[in-house]
């Protein structure tokens, strides 16, 4: 195959060698294992492909035409050459950023030179901007990042071709990095390995379980993060002394939290003894890690009572630990004179006996008793407060530098437990749950009949008396699914109390409408001894114009304040970006979102609360995806106290984490978007009027735009399940967890990363843009209006940031693609209608964009990702054609013709993941 070139501003040469390399090899593989007529076919399709994107008269009929006589088998290979080829495609560029990050960074540092967008450039820049060494000192103390891994399913590939991946990236390192570069033993290798990927199954045949979901998170700990944190200090160290030499540098400013295991809404495999072997996995993973480091530095510290007399302080603390005692009296007998050694070599043994004996019947023992935990976070951290203190009294107070400090940073970020685990439900279960238990415990019948008032009245008066009452009594007498709700707080307050508060994070309450939702859940923590900060979630347009009213009251609420109290008076509210943009569209769900956070954070200033805002973001665009470092300055206001949630997820947690230096820089990039926008948010000037009251009225026309196709139009959703794979999307064995939220098959229903994924596939890509017409009506051949959005553009980050993502959307939005599958609905009417309807307002949105921004065509300032778009697209157009074709046929058979269905599925399948990568997004 030939080439693509992914472009780059830097040396591009390395990178079109490495991908013509690859394209030749899989090339040779193909002629290997299929024959050269099949080789020959690719080559045909994918030159007719090329002839249609560059415009030639009758290439897309001929394209279409030659993907319509493929039998399934044949329709299967090509689907595999275009698949393979993307990622092969993807490996280059990756290991190519790879490169250049790692060539960068030696270079930066042995010249002094700031890399963009990192801690060092927010420091440069905040000092340019007068930041003095004390406003610098409050901004890093009050700085906190709180990342957390979901395990969204948008994750499209297997693990084994995750691995299969990272073996052949691996191989390109080896031929860049060592003389032996392309010798006929190491094509060999790279032959090998790509037919190896080439035979491996691209879909899954069974949903994964919960438990493989944290495995898989775990995983990014386990490789890259552990190793990457303890740099990302040690870079805050140094940039913060070299530019603000006063300022002491923060502890424990970066954390990580998880929702795989404890995310329950709308997956009924998670339940609560999933969840405790999930806590357990943590536990048993960071304890194994900080063996490993106590194992490391018990070799490093060996040092001599007779070369150090000043280590024997440290045999004071044996006295004190008495399982650390019995380690000594076997241990001491091999390091007599090597204080250090036997400390750490004793601590390791306690680490590894807590790893050993963590259990989830321990923790499912619901009822059980609750002894005082033996090793904690503190006593840990304590024992390696007394290393290092000895070691600065010794001879080489500089050992305490180097591993020892890579350990404490590591037991800060990390802890006992790697991520917390945060739970999530809906706030309906709730609701049904109580409605059982306010029955057995003779308060109601009915209680979820009851009105809001009526709700309130109820949940105050029982949170006002003291907790009851016999639960394990309460507990034997109630249903599976409120036993499903009891068992799984049940589990969080025992985890806590056997492996300390922080194993658990927040609880999520999805769909937060009400303020007896969130009373709901403290009622309900009360009952079951969980103690966990209570974060509502705001995700439909509504919600989001109720949450501060909803805050209000809660902070005055008599029993809400003692919670709020103990935690610190923090307060988490998360923010959903699919659901809101499913709701009421891109443009209106964006305005919506900055608005809800200026208002939350007002009531949260006036009731002297510090506010939390969690951003629910995934990786396209239409799920809040986009630059992370320019997606938090588009909106600084929530990082008044310096504190931010963030999700991480599927796609993303796989693309950003999973090599070290590419870790790094994201770490970097988030960082830098945080430092800055602590700084912005004390200092923004409030915004024009005429800028706001603008963007008011394009959102109030840009939701009946949108949901006046997606909602009013009563033909929308068969045009939506006839136009897209989306059918086929629900049955693929992404991840554990349904494509519909409960039984009843509707759009409401349907989460919202299938939603987006559907249209990705089929080019549409309506959750990304539709709704931007909004701008034109806006305009209407006003020459000032116009003046007035390209002076948002040019002043306001969120304007931009907005316009910018959307420029993402549409350039990788294709109508002619879209049209294809268009041709798929039956219903010519509908058809035509419909598709001509999104067409005028995709033409209508990019000439509005184009007129805003002021550029020539989409990405125009953003050349990089223009261009890959373009050398993409008549390698991804082949894909495309042939779902459609495959679609085509699936939908044409009779329901009793299933053993045609299964290869035509098959080709599906494949495609999707070909498509996935060909536009690296998913849902
Ligand atoms: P949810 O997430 O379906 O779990 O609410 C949506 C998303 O992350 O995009």
């Amino acid at each position: 195959m030939n080439p693509t070139t992914p472009p780059s501003d830097h040396d591009l040469e390395s990178l079109s060698r490495e991908v013509r390399l690859l394209g030749d090899a899989l090339g040779r593989v193909i002629a290997k294992l299929e024959g050269s007529e099949v080789l020959s076919l690719e080559e045909e399709i994918r030159s007719l492909a090329k002839a249609s994107r560059s415009g030639e008269a009758g290439a897309a009929d001929f394209l279409g035409a030659a993907v319509a006589k493929l039998s399934p088998d044949l329709a299967y290979e090509m689907a595999m050459a275009f698949t393979s080829y993307f990622e092969l495609v993807n490996l280059a560029e990756e290991n190519y950023r790879i490169r250049l990050l790692r060539s960068r960074r030696s270079r930066q540092l042995e010249s002094g030179l700031v890399p963009r967008a990192s801690i060092e450039a927010a420091l440069v820049e905040l000092k340019a901007q007068g930041v003095s060494p004390e406003e610098m000192q409050r901004i890093v103390d009050k700085l906190h990042i709180t990342l957390v891994v979901t395990a969204h399913p948008t994750e499209a590939k297997r693990r084994t071709i995750l691995v299969k991946l990272r073996r052949l990236a691996q191989l390109l390192r080896d031929q860049t990095e060592s003389s032996l570069a392309r010798t006929a033993d190491w094509l060999a290798s790279l032959e090998r390995e790509i037919a190896s990927l080439w035979l491996t199954d691209r879909s899954r045949t069974e949903r994964p379980q919960v438990l493989d979901e944290v495995r898989t998170g775990l995983w990014f700990f386990d490789s890259t993060l552990w190793e990457v944190l303890p740099d990302l200090e040690a870079e805050m160290a140094r940039v913060l002394s070299r530019h603000y030499p006063t300022v002491r540098p923060p502890r424990r400013w970066i954390s990580f939290g998880s929702w795989i295991g404890g995310d329950r809404d709308g997956n009924p495999s998670v339940t609560f003894d999933v969840t405790a072997e999930g806590l357990v996995l943590h536990r048993r993973l960071a304890l194994s890690k900080i063996a490993g480091g106590l194992d490391q530095l018990s070799h490093l510290l060996t040092i001599s009572t007779r070369r150090d007399p000043s280590a024997t302080e440290l045999l004071d603390l044996f006295s004190r630990r008495e399982r650390l005692i019995l380690h000594r009296n076997r241990l001491g007998l091999r390091y007599p004179n090597e204080p250090y050694r036997l400390f750490l070599a004793a601590l390791r043994e306690e680490v590894i006996q807590e790893e050993n004996h963590a259990r989830a019947s321990d923790l499912l023992d619901l009822f059980g008793p609750r002894p005082e935990p033996d090793l904690t976070l503190g006593n840990l951290s304590h024992a390696l407060d007394a290393v290092e203190a000895a070691l600065e009294k010794g001879r080489a107070p500089f050992l305490a530098g180097g591993d020892l400090l890579r350990l404490r940073r590591q037991l800060q970020t990390f802890g006992l437990h790697m991520a917390a685990l945060d739970i999530r439900q809906h706030s309906r279960v709730h609701e049904q749950a109580l409605d059982e238990i306010l029955a057995l415990l003779g308060r109601v019948e009915g209680y979820a009949r009851c009105n809001e008032g009526q709700k309130q009245e109820l949940l105050s008066s029982l949170l006002a008396e003291p907790p009851i009452v016999d639960l394990h009594r309460l507990w034997d007498r109630c249903g599976p699914a409120s036993r499903d709700i009891l068992g799984s707080l049940l589990t969080v307050s025992r985890a806590q109390a056997l492996y300390g508060n922080e194993c658990v994070g927040a609880y999520v309450i999805s769909m937060t409408r009400e303020l007896s939702d969130i009373l709901e859940v403290l009622l309900l923590c009360r009952l079951t001894r969980a103690d966990l900060s209570i974060a509502p979630l705001v995700e439909t347009l509504s919600d989001l114009a109720a949450a501060p009213e909803i805050l209000r009251s809660l902070f005055d609420h008599p029993a809400y304040r003692p919670h709020l109290e103990r935690h610190g008076k923090e307060q988490i509210v998360m923010l959903g970006y699919s659901d809101s943009n499913k709701d009421c569209g891109y443009l209106a769900a964006s305005w919506w979102l900055y608005k809800a956070q200026d208002a939350i954070v007002e009531v949260c200033r006036r009731y002297g609360v510090s506010p939390i805002l969690f951003h629910g973001r995934g990786g396209t665009i239409a799920r809040g995806g986009g630059p992370a470092a320019q997606a938090i300055l588009a909106q600084p206001c929530g990082l008044i106290e310096g504190k931010i949630r963030i999700t991480e997820q599927g796609e993303v947690l796989s693309t950003r984490y999973h090599d070290p230096d590419l870790a790094f820089r994201i770490l970097q990039q988030i960082c830098y978007g945080v430092l800055t926008g602590i700084h912005a948010s004390s200092s923004r000037p409030p915004l024009p009027a005429r800028w706001t009251d603008a963007m008011e009225e394009i959102a109030a026309q840009s939701v009946p735009l949108y949901q006046g196709l997606v909602r009013d139009d009563p033909a929308f959703l068969r045009f939506w399940r006839e136009a897209t794979p989306i059918d086929e999307l629900r049955l693929l064995n992404i991840g554990s967890r349904p494509a519909l939220r409960s039984r009843s098959d509707t759009l409401e229903e349907l989460r919202a990363i299938p939603w987006v994924f559907s249209w990705m596939q089929s080019r549409f890509v309506v959750p990304g843009w539709y709704g931007m017409g909004a701008l034109a009506s806006f305009c209407a051949g006003s020459p000032q209006k116009l003046g007035l959005l390209q002076e948002m553009y040019e002043g306001w980050p969120f304007f931009r940031t907005t316009l910018d993502n959307a420029q993402q959307s549409l350039a990788k939005a294709d109508m002619n693609i879209a049209a294809r599958y268009a041709s798929l609905v039956q219903d010519l009417e509908i058809r035509e209608r419909i598709f001509s309807r999104i067409r005028s307002e995709y033409d209508r949105s990019v000439q509005q964009v184009l007129a805003i921004c002021r550029i020539g065509a989409l990405l125009d300032r953003e050349p990089i990702l223009q261009r890959s778009i373009r050398l993409r697209n008549p390698y991804v157009d082949p894909l495309n054609y042939i779902q459609v074709e495959m679609l085509r046929r699936l939908r044409s058979l009779d329901s009793g013709q299933k053993d045609e269905e299964r290869p035509l599925r098959r080709v599906i399948e494949l495609t999707i993941n070909g498509i996935s990568a060909g536009l690296r997004n998913t849902g």
